[in-house]
């Protein structure tokens, strides 16, 4: 195995410089006034590539371009394909970051910027230690694959699409993503699973025109007031989601996992402590763990309708709205839960209001399985980067194309994560620890040469 140490120490700066320069690009995917930034972060992750001498292709899609990019084959060794995303958050609430949100600034052993962790900086880890292979070693000991997209934030549409049309292409045996977290500072992780999600904005209509609401209020629908008690309906107060059959394809927690995730090591006071919160809440019969990373769920992201400005206005707006989203537990079909949805929520628009209920994406959970012939190099491969085993996690989060990984190449996901859960990740502040960028790019280096050793 060859020794990447003093070639990583010599390249620290180069490196942490380069993440800066990709991180000063603001390729924000959900709004289209940053369409060409995005198009930049495209364009700067494909020049990367073609310094290692890779084939590369700038992809055009119906939305953001993505990059594809392969080494020369390597017979009797498997394939893998490394996935990522260099599109970001909007970065709002501005007023709320210490240092501007596109201006990379290293504070206490962290690079603060929108992207810095989700995904910038721990999907350059894979082009870093490819470089450190290519630099030392002149080659690399199996033929690794690079998809990085833009459009990840908001569902992954046009890479759906691409990977139905181009499967013997990106045919591999593995996959490769660092875009979760490790289970603690200094604790690394494998992630097995990852939930799913279905995200919609319901859009309630009253009167023509905003109107008095002493004149008129009692006597026409107040939208405001409509959509409120909807939105109410769709959970209980033991934490039920209240949609008909939407826990019917559910896949039960197993004891032994209950088991698993109670023999982590996992605080609840420090947890609540580091989210400022004075209880925690959720499911009824579940511990926080199984409530954040097995259990289907139930969030308003956003609710919008009348006076939002200073002092008190007296007025009945016409119009009224939410985005909300469940998240799913593998099997849990999200077009199975928007037809049900939609009858739910009709049945229960009042007369005076009309409802449209927006289906904006969705895509269901996953499993790695646990003896995926790969999981073990890659245990290996995390130790070596980071000086201790890794633990095996599931996360709550959603990367949508990972089941369309497994589903239409026929390869399970390495969910090999570089983050931590207090990284600001879609929040203002964002960060991401230094030494676990450097030891991520090590570790990288060494999943290769594990990887190559691995048949099956
Ligand atoms: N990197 C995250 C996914 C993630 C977050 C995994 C936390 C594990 C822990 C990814 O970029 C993301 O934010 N995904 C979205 C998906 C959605 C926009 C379709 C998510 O989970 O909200
Ligand atoms: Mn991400
Ligand atoms: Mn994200």
């Amino acid at each position: 195995m060859p020794d990447f140490d003093v070639y990583l120490e010599d390249r620290r700066q180069q490196f942490e410089e380069d993440l800066c320069d990709l991180l000063r690009i603001p390729s924000v995917s959900a709004d289209r006034r940053f369409a060409p930034d995005v198009r930049r972060a495209a364009e700067w992750v494909a020049e990367q590539l073609r310094h290692l001498e890779l084939k590369v292709e700038l992809i055009e899609t119906a939305g953001h371009p993505m990059v594809y990019a392969e080494s020369p084959p390597v017979p009797g060794a498997p394939v893998a394909l490394v996935y990522g995303h260099f599109d970001v958050q909007p970065p709002d609430p501005l007023d709320q970051w210490i240092s501007p949100p596109f201006e990379p600034t290293r504070r206490d052993g962290n690079i603060y910027a929108r992207g810095a962790t989700d995904d910038k900086g721990q999907m350059l880890t894979h082009l870093k230690s490819v470089q450190a292979w290519i630099e030392t070693q002149g080659r690399l000991p199996l033929q690794v694959k690079f998809l990085i997209e833009g459009e990840e934030e908001v569902g992954s549409q046009s890479l759906h699409t691409f990977l139905k049309e181009n499967r013997e292409r990106l045919a591999c045996d593995v996959v490769v993503i660092s875009d979760t977290s490790m289970f603690g500072r200094d604790r690394p992780a494998i992630t097995y699973g990852l939930r799913g999600i279905a995200y919609y904005e319901l859009r309630l209509t009253g009167p023509k025109q905003d109107l008095h609401s002493g004149t008129f209020g009692g006597a026409v629908m107040n939208p405001a007031n409509a959509l409120t008690k909807m939105l109410a309906a769709l959970i209980d107060d033991q934490g039920r989601i209240q949609v008909p059959g939407f826990y019917d394809d559910v896949t039960p927690l197993t004891p032994q996992e209950r088991e698993q995730f109670a023999a982590l090591p996992f605080d609840e006071a420090a947890f609540q402590r580091q989210l400022g919160v004075n209880a925690l809440a959720g499911e009824a019969g579940y511990t926080t763990l199984e409530r954040r990373w097995a259990r289907p769920t139930f969030d308003i992201n956003g609710i919008f309708g009348g006076y939002q400005a200073e002092g008190a206005k007296t007025v009945l707006p016409a119009k009224a709205g939410a985005k909300f989203s469940f998240r799913l537990v593998p099997n849990q079909d999200p077009k199975k839960i928007s037809q049900s949805l939609q009858a739910y929520l009709e049945k229960r628009c009042p007369p005076g209001v009309t409802m449209e209920l927006i289906d904006m994406h969705g895509a269901p959970g996953v499993r790695t399985p646990l003896d995926c012939p790969y999981m073990s190099a890659a245990a290996r491969a995390v130790e070596r980067g980071f000086g201790q085993a890794p633990v095996f996690i599931c996360e709550g989060g959603s990367i949508p194309i990972v089941l369309d990984f497994q589903q239409q190449l026929g390869a399970d996901a390495l969910l090999l994560g570089w983050g931590l859960d207090d990284d600001n990740t879609h929040s203002p502040n964002e960060k991401f620890r230094l030494v676990d960028f450097h030891r991520g790019i090590k570790a990288s280096c060494h999943l290769w040469e594990e990887l190559s050793r691995t048949t099956v």
